[in-house]
């Protein structure tokens, strides 16, 4: 059910890539959870996105649930999420991690899903990895109900010195693919609104937080810090005041996306 208009070829490579690329992050997704301060941090991120999801929804679904944490949390609050993942080695935390929830190896830019399968869909961190991202969210739309809602967190580039700074890491890091990419604003809604979704609000989502407490593999100074849950706690509430405030939520490191099919 795919609508790619991409070549296969390059559908494939990155595919192949991706899974390459995660084979060596999932022992790292594990290190970083490892610590309290940024399991703190991500609990709040999952939670911003978990209460989207609407009262009567039942049939939820991740897509790259990676490791399974924001899924875990999701399962804890709505038994029954699904986990799609193109990864074996992230998957495989996952099933350690959520045994409950039913996990899916596949690829998302060719969903192996039918149409109107699920009530919420989710997807933190994920689309920046795909390469057709209006064929990605048109799947989406597709495999929502009428009613249902696509929940989305991605790496949001409207502040030109994150953008700088994301742009050198994704080219020179081992961790990331050159072809990652982060979105502005404008750029993330005209593609979901191509995808025949109506975006129904956007939020900045994570400063100080999430550049000190998100990443102790990339950035951990927080693990020699005493006290580094309770600055945590700060950050966050600092970073729910910047986020709030319309000039400094360009300081924001990812964005919220919440949409929903536009039919009839
Ligand atoms: C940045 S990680 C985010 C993982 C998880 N959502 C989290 O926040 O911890 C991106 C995830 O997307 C998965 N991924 C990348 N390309 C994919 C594709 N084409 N289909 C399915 N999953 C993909 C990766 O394997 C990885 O687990």
């Amino acid at each position: 059910m795919s609508t790619s208009s991409q070549p296969k070829a390059a559908a494939q490579s990155n595919a192949a890539a991706q899974i390459e690329l995660h084979k060596a992050l999932a022992p790292r997704y594990a290190y970083r959870y490892s610590f309290a301060f940024s399991r703190r941090f991500q609990e709040e991120w999952h939670a911003e996105m978990i209460r989207q999801t609407p009262k009567g929804a039942k049939r939820l679904l991740d897509i790259g649930c990676g490791t399974g944490f924001f899924l875990a949390e999701l399962e804890a609050e709505r038994p029954g999420a699904v986990g799609l993942d193109i990864s074996h080695e992230m998957l495989k935390v996952s099933e350690e991690y959520v045994p409950n929830a039913k996990l899916v190896t596949a690829d998302a830019e060719h969903m192996p899903f039918q149409n109107a399968a699920f009530d919420t869909v989710f997807c933190k961190g994920s689309l920046h990895h795909m390469r057709d991202h209006v064929g990605f969210l048109k799947a989406c739309e597709e495999m929502l109900s009428d009613d249902g809602l696509l929940v989305m967190s991605e790496p949001c580039n409207d502040n030109p010195i994150i953008r700088l700074a994301r742009a050198i890491m994704y080219r020179k890091s081992p961790h990331f693919d050159v072809g990652d990419q982060g979105f502005t604003k404008k750029g993330i809604v005209a593609l979901t609104e191509e995808s025949g979704m109506e975006v129904l609000f956007t939020k900045k989502f994570g400063v100080l937080a999430y550049t000190f407490a998100g990443f102790p593999d990339h950035l951990g100074i927080l693990r020699f810090i005493p006290g580094a849950d309770l600055l945590t706690r700060a950050f966050i509430r600092i970073d729910r005041v910047l986020c709030a405030i319309p000039g400094l939520s360009l300081l924001g490191f990812h964005i919220l996306v919440v949409a929903k099919p536009k039919r009839g």
